[in-house]
């Protein structure tokens, strides 16, 4: 393994080496390949396992061919170690992904990004002291992976703490000015860290300072986050843990861990700019505005008669449509009624009637919530309509059900201009022939604001539980 095959850039190529750096590259394609499969629900799963292989490639073969500076493989006793707590961490790993429900992902993916940070971050601490005096570039990516980790870190486990409903918001006008302060004695900080000439093991009780402001503005700046703003952040601290992972990357020169740590940087940040462009926000307006509850007007100049449906009623006019649209919103995930959803789905189908689902894609509270949630109940996914689609076709749709969804059906997002919605783009479902919309009150959405489609002439309520009602519903139809 030693043989030298070649000589590259002054680096002798032995054939260790050499195996090394081909299975990064091929870590590094199965990650992209992995990537692309995960865009899909129905290839996620084969794109999770691809780099998840990836990734074991690349630690396999750095624990048998990693070689230092010095030409020394790692010591025997270190790859016992590091086996030992890669295990025990990938047990827990699988423990917990098997036993996590669905609804509780996000805290689960908080909890990663928090690993991911911390990892980071301490990998940051303990090579600082190594590096050479006035070599700005990795000093430069040592404090970038110390911060960007360390903040990751202590804001992941606050979002964890909020998902779980264990930390609650505290938002308090200050926290602005404070946060803002902070961020500047950080950067400051981290600005003479990297420019300083003085030997970095002169300078490590300033590092701790660092990680310790770094840490604490992870914190203040996730704490005024409202609860249901928290899937961006997450998506954000997820791009953040990403990018810390890709300076540690640079820290050891390691290219798989560079190329994973950008794409997971890149997704996460795509994916956070994609939810923003949903709710027609912007990122900064996520982090520092509060979301809603502004525009208590609603009704007003609106005949605000609520026509109910009887359940036969509706019965007969869901059985006797050619064409119906099943709006999922983040009630159908509070009462878990995907399953009954797909029955009704099924019942219909089976009577002739078009059966199909419009998506938005803020439904819910995380990314992806209602695909997810509907996937599990094995509804085909060529009958998930993504939002522009659904509404081309909402004119020729008899009946639409909204099963538990306010804000991303509301018309004041259309109508309203002094609405905290107006400009997010929603389902058209007024454009439908019959409206039919299941919920328990008329208790406001997440944007805590009033929706006038409740009151509209083409709409009848179905009130109860979404999981309670389709239950009822689907027996009467069964009954005809
Ligand atoms: P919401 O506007 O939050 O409305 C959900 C409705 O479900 C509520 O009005 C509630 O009314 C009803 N509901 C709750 N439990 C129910 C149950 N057991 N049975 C029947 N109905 C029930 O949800 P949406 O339309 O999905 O909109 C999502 C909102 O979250 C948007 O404002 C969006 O911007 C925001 N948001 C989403 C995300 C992501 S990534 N998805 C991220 C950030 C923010 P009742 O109490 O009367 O039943």
């Amino acid at each position: 393994m030693n043989k030298v095959l070649g000589t590259l850039n002054g680096i002798d190529f032995t054939i260790g080496l050499t195996i090394l750096e081909l299975s990064y590259l091929i870590a590094a394609l199965l990650f992209v390949y992995g990537l692309k499969l995960l865009s899909h629900p129905e290839t996620a799963r084969r794109g999770n396992l691809w780099a998840a292989i990836g990734m074991g490639l690349a630690m396999i073969t750095t624990l048998l061919f990693h070689k230092n500076s010095n030409g020394e493989g790692i010591a025997l006793m270190n790859v016992w170690v590091i086996i030992l707590f890669v295990g025990v961490g990938s047990v827990i790993g699988w423990i917990v992904a098997r036993k996590v429900k669905m609804t509780a992902m996000p805290q689960l993916v908080s909890l990663y990004n928090a690993s991911g940070g911390a990892a980071s971050m301490l990998v940051a601490l303990l090579e600082y002291p190594n590096a050479v005096a006035g070599d700005v570039a990795s000093i430069l990516v040592t404090i970038l992976g110390l911060v960007i980790g360390a903040i990751a870190f202590s804001g992941s486990v606050i979002a964890y703490g909020k998902l779980d409903g264990k930390v609650g918001d505290i938002m308090k006008p200050f926290m602005t000015y404070l946060n803002l302060f902070l961020l500047i004695i950080t950067i400051a900080l981290s600005v003479y860290l990297i420019t300083s000439s003085r030997p970095p093991t002169e300078l490590v009780w300033l590092l701790y300072i660092l990680t310790a402001l770094a840490l604490i503005y992870g914190i203040m700046f996730v704490m005024p986050i409202g609860g249901a703003d928290m899937p961006v952040v997450i998506s954000l601290l997820n791009a953040l843990t990403g990018v810390a992972a890709a300076m540690a990357g640079f820290i050891y020169n390691n290219q798989a861990m560079i190329l994973g740590g950008i794409l997971v940087g890149a997704a996460g940040m795509i994916l956070t700019i994609l939810m923003c462009n949903a709710m027609n926000r912007s990122l900064l307006n996520v982090i520092v505005g509060s979301f809603g509850g502004s525009s208590g007007e609603g009704a007003t100049g609106v005949d605000q008669t609520v026509r109910e449906i009887l359940l036969s009623d509706a019965a007969v006019l869901l059985s006797y449509s050619q064409k119906v649209y099943i709006v999922p919103g983040y009630g159908l995930a509070v009462a878990q009624a995907q399953h009954l959803c797909h029955e009704l789905d099924i019942l219909l189908t089976d009577k002739g009637v078009e059966v199909k689902y419009a998506i938005h894609p803020v439904a819910g509270r995380m990314p992806g919530h209602m695909n997810v949630l509907l996937a599990e109940a094995d509804v085909p996914y060529e009958k998930l309509m993504e939002m522009d689609d659904a509404n081309e076709e909402m004119s020729n749709t008899d009946v639409v059900i909204v099963v538990g969804a306010n804000d991303v059906v509301n018309p004041a997002a259309e109508d309203d201009p002094g609405s905290p919605i107006y400009g997010m783009p929603i389902i058209k479902v007024l454009e439908a022939k019959n409206i039919i919309v299941m919920k328990r009150s008329m208790a406001t959405g997440y944007a805590a604001i009033p929706n006038n489609l409740f009151y509209h002439p083409k709409n009848r309520m179905l009130f109860g539980d979404a999981k309670a009602t389709l239950q009822k519903l689907v027996a009467e139809i069964k009954s005809l």
